[in-house]
């Protein structure tokens, strides 16, 4: 895209009760400079009328080939679009896209978009589990377009189930994700990735813990970007409060032995594992069932503590698979026994996974901060410098390694 230009987007919306949803995504998009053409289908409109799309989007609105037809709309909105993101995106929707149908404006922009396009989309459960829809979303997804996972939660009228739209603010994430990107192909599609994030919490009673500072967000700036990189996500998330990823599958957990069980059950099969997450190395021996009140007699207790499992070193010693990439991180600040790179090669080594990401955390710099400095180590005796920026960025540097050696095997 040249320099200055302002990323083009076209916004198709169809006829679901999560429409009025879209108008947030909408307003995320033009908010933060992107040029977008909203594309309703006629049904979209029973649900949003078109003066809504119009006014936030600036722009005419039309759901058929045939209006505005001088300037041959449904072949230049398509051409000119730098993403294509369909929220929410019906069964119907699917199923033409799929087909490749063009019977009205949002199927003929599809049709002639070479840009990446993204589904998200929101219907019943059962429609959602249909062989005939996910059949077209495995379609879609094997021609490269990117098709969120419905959130689970809420659905119309009293039932819950999988098929919410995921959180607007979440696909606008993505969608940045993506357009970062460029048009390339997402290369972890058909991967299946697991992301640990967060801090676990060791408990001493009912109302106190033992826990860190991690916050998340570095594990959950990887989820999305595997997510925008076509990749099917699980996280397993100890005591993050940040919003679900859109499309990813979040597992919560509070205490170490919790996070072993559910990421040991999530990499099963799993093509690359990494671990975000900071587990506590300890536990308390006991956790009391009441609160432990304070002594008559001004004495403190004695927390005795056992040592937990250590995750990343079990994952990588049983692979889940023989050819996954397991991905640990490590936060050194370096000491009399060694420098912070001395330290993260040996840890490596004791860990045995393939790739190790060192944060220099002297000054506690990383945590709950938007910016991240690393190198990644490899076990193949590879360093790679990744200066400092984004938590995005540093995602994508890490699964363009993680890349790399999935396709190499
Ligand atoms: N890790 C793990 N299980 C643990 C502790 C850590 O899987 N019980 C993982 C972290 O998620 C991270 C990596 O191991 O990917 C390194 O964590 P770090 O705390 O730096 O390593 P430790 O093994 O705790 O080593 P140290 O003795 O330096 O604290």
């Amino acid at each position: 895209m040249p320099a200055g230009r302002r990323p083009t987007v076209v916004l198709g919306v169809c006829g679901g009760i999560a429409a009025y949803k879209a108008a947030e995504l909408l307003r995320r998009l033009t908010e933060s400079g992107h040029d977008v053409t909203v594309v309703p289908t006629r049904t979209a409109l029973e649900f949003v009328g078109a003066p809504t799309w119009a006014a936030l989007s600036g722009k005419e609105i039309a759901t058929e080939v045939f209006e505005h037809i001088t300037e041959v709309p449904h072949v230049r909105i398509g051409q000119q679009a730098d993403l294509v993101v369909v929220a929410p995106a019906t069964a119907n929707t699917l199923a033409r896209a799929a087909h490749g149908l063009a019977d009205d404006l949002l199927t003929n922009v599809l049709l002639t978009a070479r840009c990446p396009v993204v589904f998200a989309p929101a219907m019943h459960t059962e429609m959602w589990e249909h062989p005939a829809t996910q059949a077209n979303v495995a379609t879609l997804r094997e021609r490269g377009a990117i098709v969120i996972e419905p959130a689970e939660g809420r659905l119309t009228g009293k039932d819950t189930g999988k098929g919410r739209l995921p959180d607007p603010a979440e696909i606008f994430e993505l969608c940045v994700e993506v357009l970062d990107r460029g048009p390339l192909r997402p290369d972890l599609a058909g991967r299946q990735v697991v992301v640990s994030a967060g801090g676990t919490r060791e408990y001493l009673d009912p109302v106190r813990f033992l826990g860190n500072r991690s916050s998340g967000l570095q594990g959950y700036a990887l989820a999305r970007a595997a997510a925008a990189r076509g990749a099917e996500v699980t996280v397993v998330a100890a005591n993050v409060t940040l919003p679900d990823p859109a499309g990813v599958k979040v597992v919560r957990v509070e205490t170490t032995a919790q996070l072993r069980d559910e990421v040991v059950a999530a990499a099963a099969g799993a093509d690359a594992v990494v671990m975000a997450a900071a587990p506590a190395d300890f536990r308390p021996t006991s956790v009391s069932d009441a609160k432990i009140k304070k002594a008559a007699d001004g004495s403190a207790p004695t927390i005795e503590l056992a040592q937990n499992p250590d995750i990343l070193a079990e994952i990588s010693h049983h692979r889940p698979r023989p050819d996954s990439v397991i991905v640990g991180f490590a936060a050194e600040t370096g000491d009399e026994t060694g420098s912070v790179l001395d330290l993260a090669r040996a840890k490596l080594a004791r860990k045995g996974c393939d790739l190790l990401v060192v944060n220099d955390v002297s000054g506690g710099a990383v945590f709950g901060s938007p910016d991240n400095q690393a190198v990644i180590l490899g076990a193949d005796e590879t360093s790679y410098d990744v200066p400092l920026g984004s938590k995005r960025l540093l995602a994508h540097v890490i699964w363009d390694q993680v890349a790399a050696r999935l396709t190499s095997h």
